[in-house]
């Protein structure tokens, strides 16, 4: 037998041949893979992959889900599905959070050409799926967008505040983006795979807005289409959309505008050390000049004041997403004066050292003012906030 005999006639069966093909007997290569990010929704898993099922009866689809380790078990429902389904595979993540990450993990996990994303709670029109892979296909392009605001689309019986917050939230994300796209706060569209492969390493992959992730960190302008989206009502679950995900957005934009350069933690802790420098001098000069304070005690207590201010600052803005409460709140600002103590030190040791060689009393706070934000954001960020979940 010659190795030409060996070799299958037609390695890769393709579903697109026609009904006279014979039913392929290995299961065929995915040409769109769903990505469904979820957090708790095990009670729509099942009617999700039901209507994909239907919506998709004529695409070789597989469905990828990415569940963060929901405490209800999203991931068990899901695998149960896959051991009746092989198309349908879970990605559990343990010890990490969000969505746009999630998603891009997910995306990472397939080999299809084209990827779609969508959410799991039903709110997505996944009959929009086969019309959205056509309409890449067929225009050869990176990305459509089921968009909420053109032609039939909507965003079904929102609040008015909700409905508000996002509109202005699209007109911020105008100013990072170039795309006249009607909708880039959407979480439900399909991508090309190598448009998304060229932009995945500039991706922030930070909070819930990946496409406007993806249009933000694409190296070239992404050729889309975008079709209407009626949002539908969530019958399961809750949304997860909170205060965080606002400030995680916040910072996806303030890091896109700069380029990536600057860290927006940075920025923010460096926009809070001035507003602690204010603080700062504003008590010493309370002190010095309205009580006729000592001047090492008038600067200890600036100190003291500042660095309190700093912390709940940061721990409300620049570290919100490692937030200390209750009695961690506490520890963390005990923390936080211990790992700043030595720097508080020196910041007094200095301002005094200054004040007492006949240098203003202002520069002197100044100098050791800024000796201390030094210290406090290299030793804050990796104790008092540190990175690693602590059960402390
Ligand atoms: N893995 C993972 N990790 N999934 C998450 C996380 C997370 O941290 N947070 C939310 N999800 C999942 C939810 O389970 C759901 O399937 C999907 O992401 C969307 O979350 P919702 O909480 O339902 O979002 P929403 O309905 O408020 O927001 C929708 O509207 C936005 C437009 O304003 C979503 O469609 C967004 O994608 C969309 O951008
Ligand atoms: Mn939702």
């Amino acid at each position: 037998m010659s190795i030409a005999e060996l070799q299958p006639a037609d390695p890769v069966p393709s579903p697109y041949r026609g009904a006279e093909e014979v039913a392929p007997l290995r299961p065929v290569a995915a040409e769109l893979t769903v990505v469904i990010p979820t957090l708790n929704e095990r009670d729509n898993v099942p009617l999700l992959v039901a209507r994909l099922n239907r919506a998709l009866a004529g695409t070789a689809w597989e469905a990828i889900f990415v569940d963060d380790d929901s405490p209800d078990g999203t991931a068990d429902a899901v695998r149960a599905l896959a051991r009746q389904q092989a198309n349908i595979r879970c990605i559990q993540r343990i010890g990490r959070r969000g969505l746009a990450s999630a998603c891009i993990e997910g995306i990472l996990a397939s080999a299809s050409p084209y990827i779609a994303v969508m959410d799991g709670d039903l709110q997505h029109d996944e009959a929009l799926l086969p019309a959205m892979l056509a309409t890449a296909k067929g225009q050869r392009l990176d990305l459509v967008v089921a968009s909420r605001h053109v032609g039939s689309g909507g965003i079904g019986d929102w609040q008015k505040s909700r409905a508000a917050i996002s509109g202005f939230a699209t007109r911020l994300a105008h100013r990072v983006i170039k795309a006249d796209l009607s909708d880039p706060m959407s979480g439900f569209f399909l991508v090309e795979r190598s448009a998304f492969d060229r932009a995945v390493r500039a991706m922030s992959g930070q909070g819930f807005k990946i496409l406007l992730d993806l249009f933000a960190s694409s190296p070239q302008p992404l050729a889309f289409a975008e079709l209407p989206l009626q949002f539908r009502r969530r019958l399961h679950g809750q949304s997860k959309l909170d205060s965080m995900v606002a400030w995680e957005y916040l910072m996806l934009l303030l890091e896109k505008l700069t380029g990536s350069a600057v860290p927006a933690r940075f920025l923010l802790f460096s926009l809070i050390g001035g507003i602690g420098l204010a603080v700062h001098l504003s008590v010493l000069w309370a002190g010095v000049a309205g009580l006729g304070a000592a001047f090492p005690l008038a600067q200890a207590v600036a100190t003291l004041c500042a660095m309190t201010g700093n912390f709940l600052l940061n721990n409300l803005f620049t570290y919100r997403d490692r937030r200390r409460r209750g009695r961690r709140l506490v520890s963390g600002l005990a923390s936080f004066y211990a790992v700043c103590g030595a720097g508080a030190a020196l910041n007094v040791a200095i301002a005094s050292h200054l004040a007492g060689a006949h240098c203003a009393w202002w520069l002197a706070g100044l100098a050791g003012a800024a000796v201390s934000a030094v210290w406090n954001y290299a030793m804050s960020s990796s104790f008092t906030w540190s990175a690693r979940p602590s059960a402390a």
